[in-house]
Order: structure tokens, then C-alpha cells, then sequence
């Protein structure tokens, strides 16, 4: 076994770095290409996979942990955000990353901030209605993210499918040449898509939780015996939920993939997605078609 090669597997202790100044310093002499996976921390398998994805493509891999109070349109959900720093670095490094970037909000936010960024009618819909304020945090400390780690790829699931396209159009239109990267849904064995904030359901809720899920399929069964109109295919999704009395659904979509405006006919691709209430907790996920 080669000791110096971090690998899956490998249990090293990343390398931890909290401010702008070391990771510019750890950065300057690292072998590329880099590879960067961010993250709010409470780090799980399916963190994981896009950390392993990371590796296997990038000389160097940077995952940066920061709950990040920009996006939290609910202080409550801020505060009850799991953090967990000891269980993230031990997961971070037997998926093989080499520095975890662990700032404080003043680090990423330094004294006197005032610039945020702010990408336009992509981040109208579904998660920018739902949450007003969200996207716009994501952008702005993602570009600030993608400027301090100046890697060739940085990786994003595709559970949070209009996060991905909010990014990648920012990072095409502000000129980031760091390529954006989707990685797929890593699931429960029952189709719950994994999420820090599974752990917050009763287990009442966990146990409805994959209603989600089943919604999504039972509106893809549907498309795939002929049902191309775009509302009989958000009803098939409603049907299924409303079944679940656990489940307050918030929105959901049929849309376009590219443009995540409302279909009212699937006549090429298409982005169903959902996001349903659990009491407090708010689960999304999501399914392409065809
Ligand atoms: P977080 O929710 O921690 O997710 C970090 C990354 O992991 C995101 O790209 C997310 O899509 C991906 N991810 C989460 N659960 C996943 C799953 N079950 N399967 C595949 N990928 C999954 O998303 C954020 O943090 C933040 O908004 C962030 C981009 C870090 C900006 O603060």
C-alpha cells in the first residue's frame, strides 16, 4: 500500500485549514488538478460519492464544511442544523479528501462584506419561491468558495438539481473556469434520498419519508404508459402524497430541465421535482425524464 496516495479506503486525516490565508498557502504548491466538494458538513454517503468522484478525477482534493447563515431563510433551520466535525473528518478522509476548508462565518464573510450574487429567472422558481433569499446565498458563497479554491472540477449532486443549474450558470456567466460537475442521487435502500436533515424526522416521519420517492415513480410509470401532459404528470405526484397524511406537500413541478419553467406538455426532456413538509423538517427531491 502506498502510503503518500490518499485513496478511498485510505483513513487519512485530511489536512485542516480555517482560513483564507493557509488555504491560499496549502493551495499554491498542490498537485493538480484540484478537485472541490462543498459542503454544510453533517457529511454522509451521499457526500461521500461525490468525494470519491473527486478523487478519482483530481490530483488534490478540497472539501470545504460551512453551514452557511446566508442561505437559511428560517433561522430555526440555522440553529438546528447538525454539526458534527469529528464524524465529517473521519468521513471526509476514508473518502479520500486531503484538506477540509473549515471557516468561521467571519472568514468567508470578512468585516464591512457587501457584494452577493444573484442569478435571474433560473432561481425564480420552485426552491427561489419556496425559499426566498436561499439561492442567492448559495451563490454568493459558492462563487466565493469557487475564487478561494481556484480548482479545475468542483461537484454538486443532483438532489439539489436547481442549486446545480443556479451554479453552473453563474460559474458560465461571471467567467469561474471551474467546470461544475453532477453527480447522481445517492439513496437510502428504501429511496429516501439521503439528507442531513433525515435525521431530524420522527420515526413516524422517517417512515412516510419515502413517499417522496414513490410520488416521483408513480409519475414516471405514468409518462412511460404515454401521459406526456405536464399536469396529469404534477397530479400523479399530488395523488401519491396526498395518501400520506405526514405529508404537507410544498410544491410540486414538471419542468422544463434547462429553463425549470412549468410544462404543459413533456414533449422532450423534462425535471420532476418536489419539496414536502414533515412538520418542521422539509425534504426535496427530484427525478429526469425521460
Ligand atoms: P449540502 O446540503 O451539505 O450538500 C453538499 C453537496 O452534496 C451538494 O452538492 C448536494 O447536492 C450534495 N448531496 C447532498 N445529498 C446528496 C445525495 N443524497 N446524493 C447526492 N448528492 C447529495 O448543498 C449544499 O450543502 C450547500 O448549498 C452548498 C452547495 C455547500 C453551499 O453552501
Amino acid at each position: 500500500m502506498a502510503e503518500a496516495t490518499p485513496g478511498p479506503g485510505a483513513m487519512l486525516r485530511p489536512r485542516v485549514i480555517r482560513t483564507r490565508t493557509d488555504l491560499r498557502a496549502a493551495l499554491a504548491t498542490a498537485p493538480r488538478p484540484i478537485g472541490l466538494v462543498p459542503t454544510m458538513g453533517a457529511l454522509h454517503e451521499g457526500h461521500a460519492s461525490l468525494i470519491r468522484r473527486a478523487r478519482a478525477e483530481s490530483a488534490t482534493v478540497v472539501a470545504t464544511i460551512f453551514v452557511n447563515p446566508r442561505q437559511f431563510n428560517e433561522t430555526a433551520d440555522f440553529e438546528r442544523y447538525p454539526r458534527d466535525e469529528a464524524s465529517d473528518l473521519a468521513i471526509a478522509g476514508e473518502a479520500g479528501v486531503d484538506i477540509v476548508f473549515i471557516p468561521t462565518v467571519e472568514e468567508v464573510y470578512p468585516a464591512g462584506f457587501q457584494t452577493t450574487v444573484r442569478v435571474g429567472a433560473l432561481t425564480e422558481p420552485l426552491e427561489g419561491a419556496a425559499r426566498p433569499g436561499h439561492l442567492e446565498g448559495v451563490t454568493t458563497v459558492v462563487a466565493i468558495l469557487l475564487c478561494l479554491v481556484g480548482a479545475e472540477r468542483a461537484y454538486f449532486g443532483q438532489k439539489d438539481a436547481q442549486q446545480l443549474l443556479v451554479v453552473r450558470r453563474m460559474a458560465l456567466d461571471l467567467g469561474i473556469a471551474t467546470e461544475i460537475l453532477a453527480c447522481p442521487i445517492v439513496r437510502e435502500p428504501d429511496g429516501l434520498a439521503m439528507s442531513s436533515r433525515n435525521m431530524r424526522l420522527t420515526p413516524e416521519q422517517r417512515a412516510a419519508a419515502p413517499v417522496l420517492r414513490a410520488s416521483l415513480l408513480a409519475a414516471r410509470a405514468a409518462y412511460e404508459a404515454g401521459e406526456k401532459d405536464g399536469e396529469a404528470l404534477r397530479a400523479a405526484i399530488r395523488e401519491v402524497l396526498a395518501a400520506e397524511p405526514l405529508a404537507v406537500p410544498e410544491y410540486v413541478s414538471c419542468a422544463d430541465p434547462v429553463t425549470l419553467r412549468e410544462l404543459a406538455r413533456v414533449e422532450g426532456p423534462a425535471l420532476l421535482s418536489l419539496a414536502v413538509r414533515f412538520g418542521s423538517v422539509r425534504l426535496i427531491d427530484n427525478d429526469p425524464l425521460p
